[in-house]
């Protein structure tokens, strides 16, 4: 167990490039074709990696977010822009006490980790981004989410969006209410409302559609995770366990990604609503204001760390 413990301690956000020459020749022949702006990832099968393995579910979840900050390296050495991953949902409360105590204790870790190495971040042009329900989790926690997002948002580089306390449902919802209280205040008129403003008020809203979503571990279901944005996303199930994931699983999923590239980009240009004229001024102005509103809501979240954690 102390192996297992020092491994735990030593996880960080930014991965060390180890890649050897024959992964980079593969990613460099993969990069003659087209490369996906945004992969989505539900990361599943910590726990059955756990039981593998025999070790603890707090290890389990551990290894699953180093493997995490190995994909963003492979990622960003493929020219993967963006990428969103699910790391907790809504339904997850339903879980043992102790389990959800456990991923909970083991996000505050990661994002207090996150916050001291926000140089690295910077360095590499990562942008955090939370998509969820954020009044959902404990204070401290959302505390240290809200800075991270707040210090790592005018990174331009790579874009990684943590859906925590996450569910399409949920986002969906929150989008229609935040364009009802719009029509009350009558910053927008009903007649304002089309998809592209739905589309723009989700917690996802700065985001592109995922190009591809990856789920591991063999379950064949969506789990409530981006429905909204997955209308012509290629769906990859894979059997592998996520923190047995490995760049040959990316890649095959990248090449995936080509072969149906062009059916794809067909279905965009015929159906994408993100080309439709469904901005005026009225609307861009109200986003704008939500996104301001929702900026000044993190800085309260985040103003708890200085209030009630001394360092
Ligand atoms: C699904 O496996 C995984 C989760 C519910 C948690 C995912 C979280 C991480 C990978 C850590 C990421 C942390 C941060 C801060 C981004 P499971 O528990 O459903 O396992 P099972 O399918 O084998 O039961
Ligand atoms: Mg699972």
């Amino acid at each position: 167990m102390k192996e297992n413990e020092t491994e735990e301690t030593m996880s960080t956000w930014i991965s060390r490039n180890n890649l050897s020459w024959y992964h980079k020749l593969c990613i460099n022949v993969l990069k003659a074709g087209p490369i996906p702006r945004h992969v989505a990832f539900i990361m599943d099968g910590n726990r059955r990696y756990a039981t593998k393995e025999n070790v603890a579910t707090r290890l389990g979840h551990s290894k699953g977010f180093d493997k995490l900050s190995q994909t963003l390296l492979w990622c960003q050495e493929i020219g993967i822009k963006e990428v969103t991953v699910y790391a907790f949902s809504i339904e997850n409360f339903g879980r043992s006490p102790e389990e959800v105590e456990t991923l909970m204790s083991l996000a505050s870790d990661k994002f207090e980790k996150l916050l001291e190495e926000v140089d690295k971040l910077h360095e590499n042009g990562l942008c955090i981004r939370i998509i969820g329900n954020l009044i959902l989790i404990p204070e401290e926690l959302r505390a240290r989410i809200a800075q991270a997002v707040l210090l790592t948002k005018d990174n331009d580089k790579a874009f990684l969006n943590i859906a925590f306390a996450y569910t399409s449902r949920d986002e969906i919802t929150n989008s229609f209410q935040v364009i009802n209280d719009g029509v009350h205040a009558k910053e927008i008129d009903e007649h304002d409302i089309s998809e592209y403003l739905i589309n723009k008020c989700m917690y996802s809203g700065k985001s592109t559609k995922p190009d591809i979503l990856i789920r591991t571990s063999g379950e064949v279901r969506f789990s409530d995770f981006l429905l909204w944005q997955t209308w012509n996303t290629n769906v990859i199930f894979h059997k592998v366990l996520w923190p047995d994931f490995t760049i040959w699983h990316l890649l095959a999923c990248v090449f995936y990604y080509q072969m149906y590239y062009a059916h794809q980009t067909r279905i965009e240009n015929e159906f994408g609503f993100e080309h439709r004229d469904d901005k005026n001024e009225k609307v861009e102005f109200f986003l704008k204001n939500l996104e301001s509103k929702r900026m000044k809501q993190l800085e309260t979240y985040a103003s708890y760390l200085t209030q009630n954690v001394s360092n």
